[in-house]
């Protein structure tokens, strides 16, 4: 569904990421896991065209993308739930989330969409007119996945979901997420929480420095030595 071909990145003069290469198949879900400074959102800003790779290619369903504008890559069906939720805490719920249906086609069908969510995130009906900014961090990260939802997504890509969440709320994402996918939404969840990250996922990719150091199937990077040591503390 989505293949990532050497993509080189770069801030200025600064190299971000290195022929990195990886894809996502549909009804997958792909993590990549990494510690800080890795270059995990860096990757998901040049896919979703925030950023614009220096070379490299990126093909999502048949269709080149890199460097295709914002709107172009969500109407081609990729959605970026970013890192730190970035709500607009001052507006309600429901405003948050009609805010993800942007786009022409996805406006017309926004009053389905939302009841489509409030049934996959019954806590968002509920809270439906409270302000976003006085949720909690899970429900906050709810909206978050709800608000990049609305615009009908073939893929989503998920920037730290279960980043400063107890638990418990760690838990329930996770599940929403899985549920995601089973309902055929591919995802490519980019997390540090590398245990359980990899329990849900199907395959993974390890990001050290810019570079793509490993990856596989998500049971065999748990038994890896690299993995143990270095993300599991074992
Ligand atoms: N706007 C920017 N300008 C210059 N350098 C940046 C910018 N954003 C990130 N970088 C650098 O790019 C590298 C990768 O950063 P990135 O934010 O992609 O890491 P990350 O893996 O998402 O980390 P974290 O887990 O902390 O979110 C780091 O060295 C970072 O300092
Ligand atoms: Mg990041």
């Amino acid at each position: 569904m989505l293949q990532i071909h050497n993509i080189n990145t770069f801030y200025g003069k600064a190299q971000a990421l290195y022929d990195l290469s990886l894809s996502v198949e549909a009804s997958e879900i792909v993590a990549l896991v990494g510690s800080n400074g890795a270059g995990k959102t860096t990757l998901l800003k040049t896919l979703s065209g925030l950023l614009r790779p220096a070379s490299g290619r990126v093909v999502f369903l048949e269709k080149r993308i890199d460097g295709r504008p914002s709107y172009a890559v969500v109407e081609a069906g990729i959605s970026h739930i970013p890192e730190g939720r970035r709500l607009f805490p001052d507006m309600s719920v429901r405003e948050n989330l009609e805010m993800g249906a942007y786009l022409q086609r996805a406006w017309k069908q926004k009053g389905e969409s939302l009841e489509e969510i409030y049934r996959l995130l019954p806590v968002l009906k509920a809270r439906e007119g409270q302000l976003a900014g006085t949720l909690s961090g899970g429900e906050q990260q709810m909206v978050a996945l709800g608000r990049g939802l609305m615009s009908k997504p073939r893929l989503c890509m998920i920037d730290e979901p279960s980043s400063g969440l107890a638990p418990v709320m760690v838990d329930e994402i996770f599940h929403i997420i899985e549920g995601l996918r089973d309902q055929g939404i591919a995802i490519f969840l980019v997390e540090q929480n590398v245990r359980h990250t990899l329990e849900i996922a199907d395959r993974a990719y390890v990001i050290e420095n810019g570079r793509i150091i490993l990856a596989g199937k998500s049971e065999q990077l748990l038994s890896e030595e690299l993995i143990r040591k270095a993300y599991l503390g074992l």
